[in-house]
């Protein structure tokens, strides 16, 4: 089954939106296979962010990742890489769609509320960079064919 690395980001931990963003996913279908509440130090995030290394945002961008505790998920489920990523809403908040997170509770970037992988591959880096292996719990909600 797919998985993807959502994170909420410091503005939205300080927005109280942890909650709200958790049960977009859990409605949605999708299931939580790991989460933690962490502050990235200035390596982790230069190593998250490492295709963005040069452009003139970068620093910023690595100033506010971790400048307050980020909320750090892996979800699992059918496509849940482009969903989360559709749900998640444009890169600048000002564009996204409403319905979406960022449509709905952001203004302008970099403060845009959440992060979410790009493809699965990213994806899997993501993860590998936040989580233990040990950490990812692997289950089955129920038998049922529209919980999965
Ligand atoms: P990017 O990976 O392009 O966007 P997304 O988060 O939608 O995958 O960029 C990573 C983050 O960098 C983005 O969420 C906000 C920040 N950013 C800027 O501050 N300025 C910019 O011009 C871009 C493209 C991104
Ligand atoms: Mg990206």
């Amino acid at each position: 089954m797919e998985r993807t690395y959502v994170m909420v980001k410091p503005d939205g931990v300080q927005r109280n939106l942890i909650g709200d963003i958790i049960s977009r996913w859990e409605k949605k279908g999708f299931t939580l296979i790991a989460a933690k509440l962490t502050t990235l130090s200035k390596e982790k995030a230069e190593l998250h962010y490492a295709e963005h290394v040069g452009q003139p945002f970068f620093e910023n961008l690595v100033r506010f990742i971790t400048s307050g505790p980020v909320f750090a998920m892996v979800w699992e489920g059918a496509d849940v890489v482009s969903t989360s990523r559709l749900m998640i809403g444009k890169t600048n908040p000002a564009e996204a769609t409403p319905g979406t997170v960022r449509g709905d509770y952001g203004v302008k970037i970099p403060n845009n509320i959440i992060h979410g992988s790009d493809s699965p591959e990213s994806a899997n880096r993501e993860i590998s960079i936040f989580f233990d292996e040990s950490e990812l719990n692997d289950y089955v909600k129920s038998g049922n064919e529209w919980i999965y």
